[in-house]
Parts: C-alpha cells; sequence; structure tokens
C-alpha cells in the first residue's frame, strides 16, 4: 500500500500568521519551539505510535504519547514500554507519565528521557476511577502539596522539559487549578495543559474555556487550552476565551488526523493539509491499518484499529452493514479488501 502517501508534510509560512494577527505563532517550551501551539492531546488506547506518526505527518506543533503508568514502566510490564514509544518525529513528541509516588516518577521519567523524550508530561487529568482510586491522574488536584513531590521529584530527575496536564479542578467546590499551575511553575515545570472541566464532570457538559483565562493570569509559562476544540472555529474561540498559548486537540482528530494541520494552517498560516478523498483516503487508511498490525502484531492490532476504522467509517457514512462487516472480521486481509470497499461505495453513494 501507498505508505509513502503518508508523508504530507506541512510547511509553516511564519508571515501568513502574522498577516492574521495571531500574537504567537510560536510557542516556546524551554529552548524548544512548538510550531505552531497545536498539540494532539494524549487519549490512552488512541493515540499511540502509528496515530501519532500520521497525524504529525499531516502537521501539528507536538504530539503526545497515552498515559504510560510510571510504576508498570519501570517493571516493564508487558505492553507498557510500547505507549512510551517516541513518534517518528522524536523532537516533537512528549511522553505522559502517570502516577502517584515520587519514587517510580522519577525514575519512569530517567528512563523515558535516556530512551530519547524530548518533553515528559505529567498526568493530573484522568479521571478514570480505576486511575483516581490509585491517587493519581486528578485525584491529585485533592493532594497538591503531595503532587508537587511527585513534580520536584520528576523536575529533578532529567534535563528535559517538564509539563503539567490537568483540569480546572476536582469538582466545583475546588476549582485549584491557578493555584497547582502556580506551584508547578515555582517547581520547574515549564507548559501547564488545562482541560476546561473539573474531574467530577468527566466528560459531560461543555468545557469552560473562559475559566482556563484564571490559570494564564496565575501563571508565566505557557498555557494550553484543552476541551471540545473540534475545527478550527472552536480552536479560535477557545483562544480568545482563555487567553491561552495554544490549543490541544483529542477527539477532534478521531478519524481526521489531518484536523491539527487544519487548525495550523487556518489560524497559523501552516500549508493547508492535502486532506485525501476517494482513493488517496483508502490508501491512507490502509496504510494506518497496516501500521497497527506492524505495531501490535495482527492479533491485537486487528482489534485496537477498529475503533480508528470506526471513526473513519463513520467520517465517510459508511452503510452499517459494511461498517459492520469491517468491524468484525477476523481476518486481516479481508479487513484490507472490506475497508477499500466501504469507502469507494460511499464514494458512488456521494458521487
Ligand atoms: C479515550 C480517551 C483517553 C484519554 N486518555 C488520556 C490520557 O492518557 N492522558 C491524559 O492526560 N488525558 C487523557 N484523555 C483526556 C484528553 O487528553 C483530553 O483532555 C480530553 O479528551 C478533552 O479534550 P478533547 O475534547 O479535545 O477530546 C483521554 C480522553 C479520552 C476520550
Amino acid at each position: 500500500m501507498a505508505a509513502d502517501l503518508l508523508f504530507i508534510c506541512a510547511q509553516f509560512d511564519i508571515t501568513a500568521a502574522t498577516a492574521q494577527g495571531l500574537s504567537t505563532l510560536t510557542l516556546q517550551l524551554a529552548d524548544k519551539d512548538l510550531n505552531p501551539p497545536v498539540l494532539l492531546a494524549p487519549m490512552a488506547g488512541i493515540t499511540d505510535r502509528p496515530f501519532r506518526d500520521l497525524v504529525m505527518r499531516f502537521g501539528a506543533g507536538m504530539v503526545v504519547s497515552e498515559m504510560v503508568a510510571s510504576q508498570e514502566m519501570v517493571q516493564a510490564k508487558p505492553g507498557v514500554r510500547e505507549r512510551a514509544e517516541l513518534s517518528a518525529d522524536v523532537e516533537n513528541t512528549a511522553v505522559q507519565l502517570a502516577g502517584r509516588e515520587a519514587h517510580w516518577m522519577a525514575e519512569a521519567a530517567r528512563q523515558v528521557a535516556d530512551r530519547g523524550a524530548r518533553v515528559i508530561d505529567i498526568n493530573m487529568g484522568c479521571p478514570a476511577k480505576k486511575v483516581t482510586n490509585g491517587y493519581s491522574g486528578s485525584a491529585l488536584l485533592k493532594t497538591p502539596d503531595h503532587a508537587l513531590t511527585l513534580i520536584e521529584a520528576v523536575v529533578e530527575a532529567v534535563d528535559v522539559p517538564v509539563t503539567l496536564k490537568t483540569r480546572l479542578g476536582w469538582d466545583d467546590a475546588l476549582l485549584n487549578a491557578p493555584d497547582v499551575a502556580r506551584r508547578a511553575q515555582e517547581a520547574g515545570i515549564r507548559m501547564v495543559t488545562i482541560h476546561g472541566r473539573t474531574r467530577c464532570q468527566f466528560y459531560k457538559g461543555q468545557a469552560d474555556w473562559n475559566a482556563i483565562r484564571a490559570v494564564k493570569e496565575a501563571v508565566s509559562i505557557p498555557v494550553i487550552a484543552n476541551g471540545d476544540i473540534v475545527d478550527t472555529g472552536t480552536a479560535r474561540t477557545a483562544l480568545d476565551q482563555s487567553g491561552a498559548d495554544g490549543v490541544m486537540v483529542g477527539r477532534g482528530a478521531q478519524g481526521k488526523p489531518w484536523l491539527l494541520a487544519q487548525i495550523c494552517h487556518d489560524l497559523y498560516g501552516a500549508a493547508a493539509p492535502d486532506i485525501p478523498t476517494g482513493d488517496d483516503l483508502i490508501d491512507m487508511m490502509c496504510a494506518h491499518y497496516q501500521a497497527m498490525l506492524v505495531f501490535y502484531g495482527s492479533d491485537l492490532g486487528l482489534r485496537v484499529a477498529r475503533k480508528h476504522l470506526g471513526w473513519y467509517m463513520d467520517e465517510a457514512g459508511t452503510s452499517p452493514a459494511l461498517r459492520r462487516a469491517v468491524l468484525t472480521s477476523r481476518d486481516t486481509d479481508e479487513v484490507l479488501r472490506l475497508l477499500g470497499d466501504a469507502l469507494s461505495a460511499d464514494a458512488e453513494v456521494a458521487a
């Protein structure tokens, strides 16, 4: 399959961004440039190496790995180190660590830095019960003093910039992101991303981009706005309302790996992404599918790939019968054949 079709490079035109009046084209993260400041969010089970590579080939400022559990990483539990694997674009990949003990966090940070990570992100936002019950992820918002010990241990352990991703607070009664961000900055954190919801909101309701402004006003390090940014319009509104220095996009990129590049183009004057259609789209999807099979091996790859294929087919409006056939087949070659059919058939319907 035409894997080289994946190598769709975005060229960035600095003057165009200035012409659009955006104050920040290049975001400075320690001595790194995040150019443009449009980042792919970490998403467990989704932003694996094949997906990050694909997003980066269209164009983005930085991509973040899935959350990597620090203790499991150090203990080399099966499948954990793969999550920390850097993208093809090593320079612009952050590896995200989660945990609740300074010792494991620091050791994991050392290991991922030794493996070449240029940025390490600390997860203080995951709302999942199995994470917060272990007092990591967003539960750390309830114990900021303890959170600070993790942050200090990681910053101390590595020379690369350490960033933090968190939420507005635990719940409406504890909206402490500004304070946590300020203390994190004092401890050496170089950038903070805020998902504009509390932990107790999980993913419900609408992200509150206005509330991110309080964090922006509390710190001098770059602040990234996250939550419900699904296109250029929402990216622009999120930046306006929060005053943030950049945006992070998660679910909006599912089935649309070019979305970040599109936002980079619309807001910062990067070259327009070559959004694939017709045969090019089929080639791109098949190449992504094959990259997942190579990365995970056929058995696991077949299963992991299903959610991505589902999103691609949702975008394309594939018929329910074909969708079901693609998502239930256990034969990787058949999936490839069906994928072509699924999208060609839709192309005809759409024509
Ligand atoms: C399936 C899924 C997995 C996620 N995994 C992580 C994770 O590993 N680390 C993290 O910090 N946030 C994680 N998140 C949160 C996202 O990074 C992001 O903050 C959230 O989805 C809001 O952004 P969005 O509306 O652009 O998706 C995850 C979200 C989803 C939907």
